[in-house]
């Protein structure tokens, strides 16, 4: 049976950590299943791992759609979550929920929407109508180009309090879940005493309820320079399934991540 928010939760109260993956596809979908992961993003990254190009901003919805349809196919357990792109959630709460609900009809239990306090109105519009939002803060991909790269953000003080008291009020927005990224490990541990939702981790803390990381990244497929919360699973086992398998395993134990995949 296919997990809920509510299994989530429950997992997250227990202190049972929940693995997170990204996927784009059914064969994935299925391999990632059997190997017990809880979670799968159906996310922008597909720009740059599956469609070459140097960020996600050029994913349209239509892309997530037909990838969240795909990976839905594969899979029957994984609790599955969708980004809504660049320029789908960035316009009024009216149209965003009109984008989020193509992405609930493909499959998604939740879409993942980019951006601090000032998407609060938009995460409340669709929450009140049904559909559970998982606020994204920290390093926002979409906006690589108005920060200048993918780079750790919360060093500066201003910076730091600005997402602390984002995430609160995006939580008070009704946000279901908090994913984090890239910040200083400090900041995340702040965050996650901050909020009472389950956090999801990349580049954050051992400290989050969760951990995510792009498929690809840890089977040491990316054609980049792996960012420092990148470990290749693949390297230590040989094969995609028992990858997964450990990757699945080190979260669970809390093992990963580590410090060293973790930012001063
Ligand atoms: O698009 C994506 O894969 C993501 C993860 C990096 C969290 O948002």
């Amino acid at each position: 049976m296919r997990k809920t928010i509510l299994d989530l939760y429950s997992m997250a109260s227990k202190g049972e950590k929940i693995a997170m993956l990204t996927c784009y596809d059914s064969s994935f979908a299925r391999v990632l299943e059997q190997q017990g992961i809880d979670a799968i993003l159906i996310g922008d990254s597909l720009g740059m791992v599956v469609q070459g190009h140097d960020s996600p901003v050029p994913v349209t919805l239509d892309d997530i759609v037909y990838h969240t349809q795909c990976v839905c196919r594969g899979s029957k357990n994984a609790f599955i979550l969708s980004d809504m792109p660049f320029g789908s959630s960035q316009v009024s709460p009216q149209e965003t929920f009109k984008n989020a609900v193509k992405l609930i009809q493909a499959g998604a239990q939740m879409v993942k929407i980019e951006g601090g306090m000032e998407m609060c109105d938009t995460v409340q519009f669709l929450v009140k109508r049904g559909i559970p939002v998982c606020a994204h803060i920290g390093l926002t991909p979409q906006s690589v180009n108005q920060v200048g790269g993918f780079k750790v953000q919360g060093r500066a003080e201003k910076e730091a309090q600005y997402i602390l008291h984002s995430a609160k009020l995006l939580e008070e927005a009704g946000a279901s879940l908090l994913l984090i990224e890239a910040v200083p490990y400090s900041l995340a541990n702040q965050l996650c005493e901050h909020v009472s939702i389950p956090t999801i981790g990349i580049g954050a803390s051992p400290q989050c309820s969760g951990q995510v990381l792009v498929i690809y990244d840890m089977l040491g497929l990316g054609a980049y320079i792996p960012p420092r919360f990148v470990k290749a699973f693949i390297k230590e086992t040989g094969s995609i399934e028992e990858a997964v398998k450990l990757y699945v395993n080190e979260v669970k134990s809390s093992q990963f991540p580590a410090l060293e995949h973790c930012y001063n």
